[in-house]
């Protein structure tokens, strides 16, 4: 089942000319992990936020082309509707995360879905137990260390169970034990069948890759061309 679409998708920030993504075309099945790979300033992020429908439902500018979840438009559909079948951690997941507690914020997303108490409390549970930080479930996420929020983060999208997670830089800043933790979870949901989007410029999740995509810095022509390596490549245009 094809669980991602990208068709000839390009960006252009608001009172800019030149488009960060051009052209820009892939899919994922089910259960397929692609890693995202290029310089600073090479387009990672503002693919995430296509990927996820931050674009267009949240940032300003002009988008071309198009994205398919699950074979829904990401552009027909609300945000709120794209949330059970993407999730994204942020490259700054301080932004993403608004509750008190790390268990509030977990069980945020569940109850705007309105599940059943009992039900919210299982899942809370299991997330926390599945990130490896049950013990921080009290904490304020605003007095966690950076790698922590990511976990937290992590764990307030995993609870939603959607089928495909992007994950951006969520491997980049971390120490060593955190780092270990988050790709101990995506080898896990992998297994899971869940389709993943991990951008990483350490290489540190690459035995996890199905294919790896590379943003060059010039302006991106999509090619979807594999190499020996099943490496999908960006040629600058
Ligand atoms: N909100 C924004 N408004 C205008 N330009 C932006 C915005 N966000 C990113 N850019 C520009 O888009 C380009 C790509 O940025 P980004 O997607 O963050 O790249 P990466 O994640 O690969 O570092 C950069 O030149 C950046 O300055
Ligand atoms: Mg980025």
């Amino acid at each position: 089942m094809k669980i991602l679409e990208v068709k000839n998708l390009g960006f252009t920030y608001e009172n800019y000319e030149k488009p960060v993504l051009n052209g820009v075309s892939f899919s994922l099945q089910a259960g397929e992990v692609l890693g995202i790979s290029g310089s600073n300033g090479s387009g990672k992020t503002t693919l995430c936020y296509c990927l996820c429908g931050i674009i267009p439902h949240c940032l300003s500018g002009k988008m071309d082309g198009k994205v398919f979840i699950k074979g829904t438009d990401s552009g027909q559909v609300s945000l709120h509707q794209l949330t059970s079948d993407v999730g994204i951690v942020l490259q700054d997941p301080g932004i993403q995360i608004l509750m008190p507690t790390v268990e509030d914020e977990i069980a945020f997303g569940l109850e705007n879905q309105r599940v059943p108490r009992e039900k919210m409390k299982e899942i809370v549970n299991e997330t926390l137990d599945l990130v490896g930080i049950t013990p921080l479930r009290g904490e304020n996420p605003n007095n966690l260390s950076g790698g922590q929020k990511q976990l937290a983060a992590l764990a307030s999208v995993l609870a939603l169970n959607p089928s495909l997670l992007i994950f951006d830089e969520s491997l980049s800043m971390l120490d060593e034990m955190a780092s270990q933790r988050i790709l101990f979870v995506m080898k896990k949901l992998k297994d899971r069948g869940k389709t993943l989007v991990i951008v990483d410029h350490t290489s540190r999740g690459r035995g996890l890759y199905d294919k790896i995509f590379l943003l060059g810095r010039a302006k991106l022509t999509g090619t979807n061309k594999m190499t020996k390596e099943n490496e999908i490549t960006l040629s600058p245009g």
